[in-house]
Protein backbone atom coordinates (compact mmCIF):
# COMPACT_ATOMS: atom_id res chain seq x y z
CA UNK A 1 0.00 0.00 0.00
CA UNK A 2 2.73 2.45 1.07
CA UNK A 3 4.41 1.31 -1.80
CA UNK A 4 1.36 1.79 -4.54
CA UNK A 5 1.19 5.94 -3.25
CA UNK A 6 4.76 6.51 -3.06
CA UNK A 7 4.46 5.53 -6.64
CA UNK A 8 1.41 6.91 -7.29
CA UNK A 9 3.43 10.70 -5.78
CA UNK A 10 5.96 10.15 -8.19
CA UNK A 11 4.61 9.74 -11.34
CA UNK A 12 2.47 12.51 -11.05
CA UNK A 13 5.47 14.86 -9.30
CA UNK A 14 8.25 14.11 -10.66
CA UNK A 15 10.74 16.57 -11.89
CA UNK A 16 12.06 16.87 -15.39
CA UNK A 17 15.78 16.88 -15.25
CA UNK A 18 18.84 16.07 -17.40
CA UNK A 19 19.10 12.74 -16.69
CA UNK A 20 15.89 11.06 -15.89
CA UNK A 21 14.58 9.86 -19.73
CA UNK A 22 11.11 11.37 -20.10
CA UNK A 23 9.52 7.54 -19.88
CA UNK A 24 9.91 6.80 -16.41
CA UNK A 25 10.17 3.02 -17.02
CA UNK A 26 12.61 2.97 -19.58
CA UNK A 27 16.02 1.59 -19.11
CA UNK A 28 18.85 4.02 -18.42
CA UNK A 29 22.65 4.23 -19.48
CA UNK A 30 25.01 2.89 -16.83
CA UNK A 31 27.23 5.56 -17.57
CA UNK A 32 24.90 8.40 -17.56
CA UNK A 33 23.80 6.94 -14.41
CA UNK A 34 26.99 6.67 -13.03
CA UNK A 35 28.05 10.66 -13.68
CA UNK A 36 24.76 12.59 -12.51
CA UNK A 37 24.39 10.12 -8.99
CA UNK A 38 28.58 11.16 -8.32
CA UNK A 39 27.83 14.44 -9.38
CA UNK A 40 24.64 14.80 -7.10
CA UNK A 41 26.58 13.65 -3.91
CA UNK A 42 25.79 16.93 -1.83
CA UNK A 43 25.54 18.93 -4.73
CA UNK A 44 22.27 20.64 -5.21
CA UNK A 45 19.90 19.64 -8.48
CA UNK A 46 20.50 23.25 -9.46
CA UNK A 47 24.03 23.24 -9.38
CA UNK A 48 24.04 19.78 -11.18
CA UNK A 49 22.36 20.33 -14.40
CA UNK A 50 24.46 22.58 -15.82
CA UNK A 51 27.82 20.63 -15.38
CA UNK A 52 26.28 17.32 -16.16
CA UNK A 53 25.20 18.50 -19.70
CA UNK A 54 28.34 19.90 -20.27
CA UNK A 55 30.19 16.52 -19.35
CA UNK A 56 27.59 14.30 -21.36
CA UNK A 57 28.25 16.82 -24.16
CA UNK A 58 31.91 16.91 -24.11
CA UNK A 59 32.35 13.03 -22.52
CA UNK A 60 29.17 11.33 -23.98
CA UNK A 61 30.14 7.61 -23.25
CA UNK A 62 32.68 6.03 -21.33
CA UNK A 63 35.61 5.81 -24.34
CA UNK A 64 35.63 9.59 -24.24
CA UNK A 65 35.57 9.88 -20.50
CA UNK A 66 38.73 7.67 -20.06
CA UNK A 67 40.98 8.80 -23.33
CA UNK A 68 40.32 12.96 -22.02
CA UNK A 69 43.34 14.27 -20.31
CA UNK A 70 42.58 15.16 -16.62
CA UNK A 71 43.16 18.27 -16.63
CA UNK A 72 40.11 18.40 -19.03
CA UNK A 73 38.30 16.68 -16.79
CA UNK A 74 38.91 18.21 -13.44
CA UNK A 75 38.38 21.76 -15.53
CA UNK A 76 34.66 20.43 -16.23
CA UNK A 77 34.23 19.69 -12.55
CA UNK A 78 34.48 23.30 -11.05
CA UNK A 79 32.07 24.01 -8.83
CA UNK A 80 31.40 20.85 -8.10
CA UNK A 81 33.70 20.37 -5.07
CA UNK A 82 35.76 17.10 -3.88
CA UNK A 83 38.25 17.11 -7.28
CA UNK A 84 38.99 13.21 -6.00
CA UNK A 85 35.35 12.72 -7.35
CA UNK A 86 36.36 13.35 -10.86
CA UNK A 87 39.49 11.61 -10.59
CA UNK A 88 38.24 8.40 -9.50
CA UNK A 89 35.61 9.40 -12.44
CA UNK A 90 38.42 9.20 -14.38
CA UNK A 91 40.39 6.45 -13.14
CA UNK A 92 37.65 4.02 -13.30
CA UNK A 93 36.32 5.05 -16.58
CA UNK A 94 40.15 3.39 -17.94
CA UNK A 95 39.29 0.19 -16.13
CA UNK A 96 35.76 -0.09 -17.24
CA UNK A 97 37.40 0.06 -20.87
CA UNK A 98 40.78 -2.23 -20.04
CA UNK A 99 38.56 -4.60 -17.96
CA UNK A 100 34.84 -4.93 -18.67
CA UNK A 101 34.40 -3.48 -22.43
CA UNK A 102 32.88 -0.24 -21.48
CA UNK A 103 30.52 -1.73 -19.91
CA UNK A 104 29.72 -2.02 -15.43
CA UNK A 105 30.45 -5.35 -14.37
CA UNK A 106 27.52 -7.79 -13.92
CA UNK A 107 27.47 -8.22 -9.89
CA UNK A 108 27.78 -5.93 -6.85
CA UNK A 109 30.75 -6.32 -5.62
CA UNK A 110 33.10 -5.91 -9.07
CA UNK A 111 31.37 -2.71 -9.51
CA UNK A 112 31.85 -1.39 -5.41
CA UNK A 113 35.54 -2.54 -6.34
CA UNK A 114 35.95 0.68 -9.00
CA UNK A 115 37.62 3.73 -7.76
CA UNK A 116 34.73 6.54 -5.95
CA UNK A 117 32.24 3.99 -6.46
CA UNK A 118 30.71 2.95 -2.92
CA UNK A 119 27.27 0.78 -1.86
CA UNK A 120 25.34 4.25 -2.89
CA UNK A 121 26.44 4.30 -6.29
CA UNK A 122 26.34 1.05 -6.98
CA UNK A 123 22.84 0.10 -6.05
CA UNK A 124 21.96 3.65 -8.02
CA UNK A 125 23.28 2.50 -11.39
CA UNK A 126 22.12 -1.68 -10.63
CA UNK A 127 18.84 0.05 -9.54
CA UNK A 128 18.31 2.94 -11.89
CA UNK A 129 20.04 1.21 -15.13
CA UNK A 130 19.63 -2.38 -14.96
CA UNK A 131 15.89 -2.29 -13.08
CA UNK A 132 17.37 -4.74 -10.67
CA UNK A 133 15.96 -5.43 -7.00
CA UNK A 134 19.53 -3.24 -5.51
CA UNK A 135 19.19 -0.82 -2.34
CA UNK A 136 20.35 2.55 -2.13
CA UNK A 137 20.76 4.66 0.83
CA UNK A 138 21.65 8.56 1.03
CA UNK A 139 21.09 11.24 3.21
CA UNK A 140 17.43 11.26 2.06
CA UNK A 141 16.28 7.86 2.84
CA UNK A 142 18.34 7.86 6.08
CA UNK A 143 15.78 10.54 7.26
CA UNK A 144 13.21 9.13 5.63
CA UNK A 145 13.70 6.26 7.53
CA UNK A 146 14.58 7.73 10.85
CA UNK A 147 11.28 9.83 10.52
CA UNK A 148 8.88 6.61 9.44
CA UNK A 149 10.43 4.44 12.58
CA UNK A 150 11.13 7.17 14.81
CA UNK A 151 14.62 5.90 14.97
CA UNK A 152 17.01 8.57 16.84
CA UNK A 153 19.97 7.32 15.54
CA UNK A 154 22.71 7.74 12.60
CA UNK A 155 24.00 5.14 10.33
CA UNK A 156 27.34 6.00 11.56
CA UNK A 157 28.60 2.57 12.66
CA UNK A 158 28.54 -0.78 11.98
CA UNK A 159 24.81 -2.37 13.52
CA UNK A 160 23.19 0.84 12.66
CA UNK A 161 24.29 0.95 9.74
CA UNK A 162 23.12 -2.60 9.12
CA UNK A 163 19.67 -1.53 10.41
CA UNK A 164 19.00 1.58 7.99
CA UNK A 165 20.76 -0.54 4.69
CA UNK A 166 17.99 -3.85 5.88
CA UNK A 167 15.06 -1.23 5.71
CA UNK A 168 16.60 -0.01 2.13
CA UNK A 169 16.79 -3.37 0.94
CA UNK A 170 12.63 -4.21 2.10
CA UNK A 171 11.83 -0.95 0.33
CA UNK A 172 13.82 -2.02 -2.88
CA UNK A 173 13.01 -5.55 -3.30
CA UNK A 174 10.37 -5.42 -5.76
CA UNK A 175 10.20 -5.57 -9.88
CA UNK A 176 10.01 -1.62 -9.34
CA UNK A 177 13.34 -0.50 -7.21
CA UNK A 178 13.99 1.95 -10.13
CA UNK A 179 10.93 3.80 -9.36
CA UNK A 180 10.98 3.01 -5.82
CA UNK A 181 14.52 4.38 -4.87
CA UNK A 182 14.44 7.37 -6.79
CA UNK A 183 10.92 8.09 -5.14
CA UNK A 184 12.43 8.37 -2.22
CA UNK A 185 15.04 10.72 -2.77
CA UNK A 186 12.86 13.03 -4.43
CA UNK A 187 10.21 12.50 -1.28
CA UNK A 188 13.49 13.17 0.47
CA UNK A 189 14.73 16.34 -1.66
CA UNK A 190 11.36 18.28 -1.95
CA UNK A 191 8.89 16.92 1.13
CA UNK A 192 10.67 15.38 3.69
CA UNK A 193 13.17 18.05 3.85
CA UNK A 194 15.48 18.56 6.87
CA UNK A 195 13.69 21.87 7.79
CA UNK A 196 10.17 22.35 6.89
CA UNK A 197 9.09 19.37 5.93
CA UNK A 198 5.87 18.88 4.08
CA UNK A 199 4.14 16.26 5.85
CA UNK A 200 0.69 17.05 4.67
CA UNK A 201 1.38 16.58 1.09
CA UNK A 202 3.66 13.30 1.62
CA UNK A 203 2.53 9.86 0.10
CA UNK A 204 3.97 8.12 3.58
CA UNK A 205 2.22 10.27 6.08
CA UNK A 206 -0.40 7.19 7.40
CA UNK A 207 2.62 5.29 7.96
CA UNK A 208 5.21 7.88 9.39
CA UNK A 209 5.70 7.74 12.83
CA UNK A 210 7.17 11.38 13.36
CA UNK A 211 4.17 12.76 11.71
CA UNK A 212 1.72 11.39 13.83
CA UNK A 213 3.93 12.93 16.57
CA UNK A 214 4.20 15.91 14.63
CA UNK A 215 8.26 16.37 15.40
CA UNK A 216 9.27 15.00 12.12
CA UNK A 217 11.98 18.39 11.96
CA UNK A 218 14.07 16.75 14.98
CA UNK A 219 14.48 13.43 13.47
CA UNK A 220 17.37 12.55 12.27
CA UNK A 221 19.44 13.41 15.42
CA UNK A 222 22.22 15.73 14.49
CA UNK A 223 25.38 15.00 13.39
CA UNK A 224 27.67 16.03 16.37
CA UNK A 225 30.42 18.24 14.83
CA UNK A 226 34.16 17.88 15.11
CA UNK A 227 35.19 20.96 14.12
CA UNK A 228 39.18 20.91 13.73
CA UNK A 229 41.13 24.21 12.88
CA UNK A 230 43.81 24.25 10.16
CA UNK A 231 46.84 26.36 10.02
CA UNK A 232 48.76 27.30 7.17
CA UNK A 233 50.36 29.65 4.53
CA UNK A 234 48.93 30.12 1.29
CA UNK A 235 51.69 31.23 -1.33
CA UNK A 236 50.95 33.84 -3.99
CA UNK A 237 54.17 33.82 -6.59
CA UNK A 238 53.84 36.44 -8.98
CA UNK A 239 56.37 36.42 -12.10
CA UNK A 240 58.06 38.78 -13.45
CA UNK A 241 55.61 39.09 -16.35
CA UNK A 242 52.88 38.95 -13.88
CA UNK A 243 51.22 35.34 -13.85
CA UNK A 244 50.15 33.61 -10.63
CA UNK A 245 51.99 30.42 -9.87
CA UNK A 246 49.24 27.38 -9.50
CA UNK A 247 49.94 24.02 -8.24
CA UNK A 248 48.11 20.50 -8.13
CA UNK A 249 46.80 20.43 -4.49
CA UNK A 250 47.88 17.22 -2.71
CA UNK A 251 48.91 18.33 0.83
CA UNK A 252 45.45 19.54 2.64
CA UNK A 253 43.17 17.20 3.91
CA UNK A 254 40.20 19.77 1.93
CA UNK A 255 41.38 20.79 -1.57
CA UNK A 256 42.73 17.09 -2.47
CA UNK A 257 43.66 16.93 -5.88
CA UNK A 258 42.04 20.58 -6.75
CA UNK A 259 44.56 22.88 -8.96
CA UNK A 260 45.40 25.98 -6.96
CA UNK A 261 47.35 28.23 -4.96
CA UNK A 262 50.51 26.77 -3.35
CA UNK A 263 49.78 26.20 0.87
CA UNK A 264 51.27 24.33 3.22
CA UNK A 265 50.37 23.82 6.91
CA UNK A 266 52.09 25.89 9.17
CA UNK A 267 50.71 25.46 12.98
CA UNK A 268 53.53 27.08 14.92
CA UNK A 269 53.42 30.71 15.55
CA UNK A 270 55.97 31.92 12.77
CA UNK A 271 57.95 35.26 12.66
CA UNK A 272 57.96 37.72 9.68
CA UNK A 273 61.07 35.78 7.63
CA UNK A 274 60.81 33.70 4.72
CA UNK A 275 59.64 30.45 5.36
CA UNK A 276 61.47 27.16 4.30
CA UNK A 277 58.81 25.30 2.66
CA UNK A 278 58.05 27.94 0.15
CA UNK A 279 61.48 26.75 -1.26
CA UNK A 280 59.45 24.06 -3.19
CA UNK A 281 58.41 26.55 -5.54
CA UNK A 282 60.90 29.57 -5.35
CA UNK A 283 64.35 29.43 -4.64
CA UNK A 284 65.71 31.94 -2.36
CA UNK A 285 67.98 33.50 -5.29
CA UNK A 286 64.50 33.83 -7.67
CA UNK A 287 62.69 36.24 -5.20
CA UNK A 288 62.51 39.71 -6.15
CA UNK A 289 60.42 40.88 -2.82
CA UNK A 290 58.09 39.56 -0.58
CA UNK A 291 55.64 40.11 1.94
CA UNK A 292 52.72 39.29 4.25
CA UNK A 293 49.72 40.25 3.72
CA UNK A 294 47.55 39.18 6.70
CA UNK A 295 45.67 36.29 7.96
CA UNK A 296 42.62 34.96 5.93
CA UNK A 297 39.55 32.77 7.47
CA UNK A 298 37.00 29.76 5.45
CA UNK A 299 35.97 26.72 6.11
CA UNK A 300 35.77 23.73 4.14
CA UNK A 301 33.28 20.81 5.61
CA UNK A 302 34.75 20.13 9.07
CA UNK A 303 37.97 22.28 8.77
CA UNK A 304 38.19 25.69 10.16
CA UNK A 305 41.10 27.44 7.58
CA UNK A 306 43.22 30.21 9.35
CA UNK A 307 45.53 31.07 6.65
CA UNK A 308 48.43 33.62 6.39
CA UNK A 309 49.12 35.13 3.00
CA UNK A 310 52.29 35.63 1.72
CA UNK A 311 53.19 36.94 -1.45
CA UNK A 312 56.16 36.95 -3.37
CA UNK A 313 57.35 38.82 -6.51
CA UNK A 314 59.74 36.47 -8.87
CA UNK A 315 62.76 38.09 -10.96
CA UNK A 316 62.10 35.31 -13.21
CA UNK A 317 59.56 35.24 -16.49
CA UNK A 318 57.18 32.53 -16.03
CA UNK A 319 57.78 29.30 -18.07
CA UNK A 320 55.46 28.63 -20.71
CA UNK A 321 53.64 25.89 -18.79
CA UNK A 322 49.98 25.22 -17.40
CA UNK A 323 51.37 25.90 -13.62
CA UNK A 324 51.03 29.87 -14.87
CA UNK A 325 48.29 31.83 -14.94
CA UNK A 326 47.20 35.29 -16.12
CA UNK A 327 46.25 37.69 -14.20
CA UNK A 328 43.18 38.16 -16.37
CA UNK A 329 42.36 35.10 -15.89
CA UNK A 330 42.90 34.00 -12.02
CA UNK A 331 39.00 34.20 -10.87
CA UNK A 332 38.43 30.73 -13.21
CA UNK A 333 41.83 29.65 -12.79
CA UNK A 334 41.30 29.72 -8.64
CA UNK A 335 37.48 29.03 -8.37
CA UNK A 336 37.57 28.24 -4.63
CA UNK A 337 36.47 30.72 -1.87
CA UNK A 338 39.65 30.14 -0.28
CA UNK A 339 41.97 31.07 -3.60
CA UNK A 340 40.09 33.90 -4.24
CA UNK A 341 40.05 35.16 -0.87
CA UNK A 342 43.70 34.75 -0.35
CA UNK A 343 43.93 36.61 -4.05
CA UNK A 344 41.95 39.51 -2.87
CA UNK A 345 43.85 39.86 0.38
CA UNK A 346 46.76 40.17 -1.37
CA UNK A 347 46.21 42.44 -4.97
CA UNK A 348 43.44 44.21 -4.10
CA UNK A 349 43.25 44.61 -0.04
N1 LIG B 1 19.47 12.86 -5.32
C1 LIG B 1 20.49 12.10 -5.77
N2 LIG B 1 20.13 11.36 -6.82
C2 LIG B 1 18.83 11.67 -7.06
C3 LIG B 1 17.89 11.25 -8.02
N3 LIG B 1 18.24 10.36 -8.93
N4 LIG B 1 16.66 11.77 -7.95
C4 LIG B 1 16.33 12.66 -6.99
N5 LIG B 1 17.17 13.12 -6.09
C5 LIG B 1 18.41 12.63 -6.10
Amino acid sequence: MKLNSLVQWFLKQRASLPWRPEDPHAKRDPYAVWISEVMLQQTQVETVKKHYIAWLKDFPTVYDLAQADEENVLLHWQGLGYYSRAKNLHKAAKILIEKYNGDFPKNRSEIEALPGIGKYTAGAILSMARHESEPILDGNLIRIFSRLHLWNFLPTSKPEQDIYWDEARTWSQGKNAYIINEALMEMGRTLCKPQNPLCPNCPLQQECKATSENCSSQYPPRKKSIQETWHGVIVIIESADGKIFSVQEEDTPFLKGQRGLPLFEFSKAHGKGFPGKAERWITPESIEEYHWCGAIKHAITKYKIECQVLYIRSKDKSKKSSHWVARANIKQAFANSLNLKALHKALED
